[in-house]
C-alpha cells in the first residue's frame, strides 16, 4: 500500500496529559482509504485532521453501514513505541464488515495503515501514568442513494486521540445496572460485530442506568432476559468462588481483545475458567452469599475495570465490599505492565512501531 502524506499547515498544541479524559482530544493528522467497486482500495493518504464533507444522501446517514475499532498505542520505559495485538483488531474488523455486507480491508493493509499513522504522530503519545494514544479506525458507506442495498463506495478513516481512564471513577470500582427492559443483541444479529448501531440501541438504557446512579449497563440475552452478556463498553468476568466465569462467543457477545487476553492469561496462571451460559439469578444469589468474590470488566478503552456493585431490578449486592479485588488488581498491573512494556511479552502480543 503506497500511502502518500500531507502535512497539516499549523499543528495543535498538545493537551494537559494530568487531565485528557477519553476521546476529547484529537491529533493534528488522521488516515483515509477508499474503496469502490470498480477501482477496489485506492487513494491511501495520511492527511490533516479536519471534517468529511458528505453528501445528504450519503447511504451511512441511512442504513448505518458503519464498523470501528478500538486499540491503543503505548510507549515503553526506553521510550519506543509499541501496540497490543493490532492483528486481532484487524481481523474482528473483517468480520463486521463481512456481517454488515461492506468492503473487506485486506488485514495487513489494517495494520499497516495504523502503524504509520502512529509512527507519524507519535508526538502525541502521553508519556504519564494510566495514559496512551487511543486508535480509532472506522469504515462507513460514502455512496449517495436511500435504496437499501450495500453500499458500492466506502471510507476506511482512522483518527487518533490521547487519553487517559475511561471511567471518571479511574481505576476504581464501578457500580453495574443490570438491566431488564431493553436487550442489546440477540443470536443471528449483530452483536459480535463493532457497529455503531450497536451502540446507538443501547443509549436508552445507558441514560436510564445513569439516572438511577450507575455507571454502565450489563446486558441480558436477548432471547430470554435470563443469561448476562456483556456491559456497554467492555466484557465482563466474575470470580465465583474459585471459578472465573464468562459469557461464550455465539453470536451475541463482542469478542473483545482484552478479553481473550485475560482468558489466555489465567489460564496460564492455572484458573479455573468457565465460559458459558451465567443466569442473572445465579449471579445475584452468588453475590448474596457472599460466592461472588470478584467481578471486572475488560476491554481496550476500560482495561480492567473492578466491578463493586451490581443492581439487578431493585435489588443491590455489593461485590468484595466495593474494593478493587486482588484478582482484579494482578490482571490490571499483568495486562498494563505488558501493554507499557514494564513486564516480558509472554504470550509475544507486543506489536513494535
Ligand atoms: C474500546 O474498548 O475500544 C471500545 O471501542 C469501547 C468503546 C465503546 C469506548
Amino acid at each position: 500500500m503506497e500511502i502518500k502524506v500531507e502535512r497539516a499547515k499549523t499543528l495543535k498544541e498538545k493537551p494537559d496529559q494530568s487531565n485528557l479524559g477519553f476521546g476529547k482530544y484529537f491529533t493534528d493528522h488522521m488516515f483515509v482509504y477508499d474503496w469502490d467497486s470498480e477501482k477496489g482500495w485506492h487513494d491511501a493518504r495520511i492527511v490533516p485532521y479536519a471534517p468529511i464533507q458528505m453528501d445528504p444522501a450519503t447511504m451511512v446517514l441511512h442504513y448505518a453501514q458503519e464498523t470501528f475499532e478500538g486499540l491503543k498505542a503505548y510507549r515503553d520505559p526506553e521510550g519506543n513505541v509499541q501496540l497490543f495485538r493490532p492483528e486481532m483488531n484487524a481481523k474482528r474488523m473483517r468480520n463486521s464488515n463481512k456481517r454488515l455486507c461492506m468492503a473487506e480491508l485486506p488485514e495487513e493493509d489494517f495494520v499497516e495503515a495504523v502503524e504509520t499513522l502512529v509512527k507519524y504522530e507519535q508526538d502525541w503519545i502521553p508519556t504519564a501514568p494510566e495514559t496512551s494514544l487511543y486508535i480509532r479506525p472506522f469504515m462507513f458507506a460514502t455512496e449517495p442513494g436511500v435504496g437499501v442495498h450495500p453500499a458500492n463506495k466506502y471510507k476506511f478513516v482512522i483518527i487518533l486521540t490521547p487519553v487517559g481512564n475511561y471511567y471518571p471513577e479511574g481505576v476504581a470500582p464501578v457500580k453495574i445496572w443490570i438491566e431488564d427492559e431493553f436487550v442489546r443483541a440477540v443470536k443471528g444479529g449483530t452483536g459480535f460485530t463493532k457497529c455503531g448501531g450497536n451502540y446507538a440501541g443501547s443509549l436508552a438504557a445507558q441514560v436510564k442506568a445513569e439516572e438511577h446512579g450507575y455507571t454502565q449497563v450489563l446486558w441480558l440475552d436477548g432471547q430470554e432476559r435470563k443469561y448476562v452478556e456483556e456491559v456497554g463498553s467492555m466484557n465482563i468476568m466474575f470470580l465465583i468462588n474459585d471459578t472465573v466465569v464468562t459469557a461464550p462467543l455465539e453470536g451475541s457477545v463482542l469478542p473483545g481483545v482484552t478479553r481473550d487476553s485475560m482468558l489466555t492469561i489465567l489460564r496460564d496462571w492455572g484458573y479455573k475458567v468457565e465460559e458459558r451460559h451465567l443466569s442473572v439469578d445465579e449471579l445475584m444469589e452468588a453475590g448474596r452469599t457472599g460466592a461472588l468474590k470478584e467481578a471486572w470488566g475488560t476491554g481496550t478503552a476500560a482495561v480492567i475495570s473492578p466491578v463493586g456493585e451490581l443492581c439487578y431490578k431493585g435489588e443491590e449486592v455489593l461485590i468484595n465490599d466495593f474494593k478493587t479485588g486482588e484478582l482484579t488488581q494482578k490482571l490490571y498491573d499483568t495486562l498494563t505492565g505488558i501493554q507499557w512494556g514494564k513486564l516480558p511479552d509472554k504470550f509475544n502480543w507486543i506489536h513494535k512501531v
